[in-house]
């Protein structure tokens, strides 16, 4: 099993309040699959992203990420092998406004230990991939919203991930560039790699062999 979680619990904590947005939630995910995540506004579905991506902690059960017990690593192996394993792509783009197309798509790279030298062609395949070949020295600020996505995917898939994990990679597209959005995520998926994707759009959660509903913390359905 690619990731498998077993009764995870995720609590926010201030000094004053105590919020659980998880609770005890098992989810296993197989090599191969695309599963959409549903839920209402609040339900916890950005909150169990961000742990299976590894970006954020768990606080009861344990999770298990390609035969790596999450819960037991070390800060630096957990980098490691996040960025070896998973491309995120953010609820809100996240792309570097000044960087152009190329250095935004490149981010990944930086962070791991892919040589100089394969930087160019690993930018360029994962920009065609993603129909951006011709806007790699355009600034992010100066793309459209469908464009800015495309970007996203394509650092995403820059590091050839196991898993790419999208938050809701439509929220603020018209339908049809979000039809587009959502094939480019499928032609990924085509390819051998796992697709979780959070969404409100039940346009994009149809086009998901799988779908889990969470509401309040916890897992409500899970259908194929
Ligand atoms: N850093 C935080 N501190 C305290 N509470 C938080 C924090 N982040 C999220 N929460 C709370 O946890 C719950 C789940 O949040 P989460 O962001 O996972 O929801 P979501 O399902 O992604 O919602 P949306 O569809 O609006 O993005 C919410 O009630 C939210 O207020
Ligand atoms: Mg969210």
């Amino acid at each position: 099993m690619l990731i498998e979680l077993r009764k995870v619990d995720k609590i926010y904590r201030s000094s004053t309040v105590s919020f659980q947005a998880l609770k005890e939630v098992d989810l296993s995910v197989e090599e191969g699959e695309m599963v959409a995540i549903c839920g209402r506004s609040g339900a916890g579905k950005s909150t169990l992203l961000h742990i299976i991506g590894c970006i954020d902690a768990f606080d009861g059960g344990s999770y298990c990420l390609d035969g790596n017990d999450v819960g037991k690593l070390r800060d630096g192996q957990l980098s490691k092998i996040r960025n070896r394993l998973i491309g995120f792509i953010m609820q809100d783009f996240a792309l570097v406004p000044k960087f152009t197309v190329f250095d935004n798509i490149a981010i990944p790279l930086y962070l791991g230990d892919i040589k100089m030298r394969k930087f160019q062609s690993a930018v360029q395949e994962a920009a065609a991939e993603v129909g951006l070949s011709g806007l790699l020295g355009k600034k992010a600020n100066q793309l459209s919203g469908g464009q800015k996505q495309r970007v996203a995917i394509a650092r995403a898939i820059v590091n050839s991930p196991k898993i790419i994990l999208a938050d809701e990679p439509t929220g603020a597209l018209d339908a049809a560039t979000a039809g587009e959005i959502i094939r480019l995520l499928k032609q990924q998926n085509e390819k051998g790699i796992t697709v979780i994707v959070v969404t409100h759009d039940n346009t994009v959660a149809a086009a998901c062999p799988r779908v889990i509903r969470i509401g309040d913390g916890r897992i409500l359905s899970d259908e194929k």
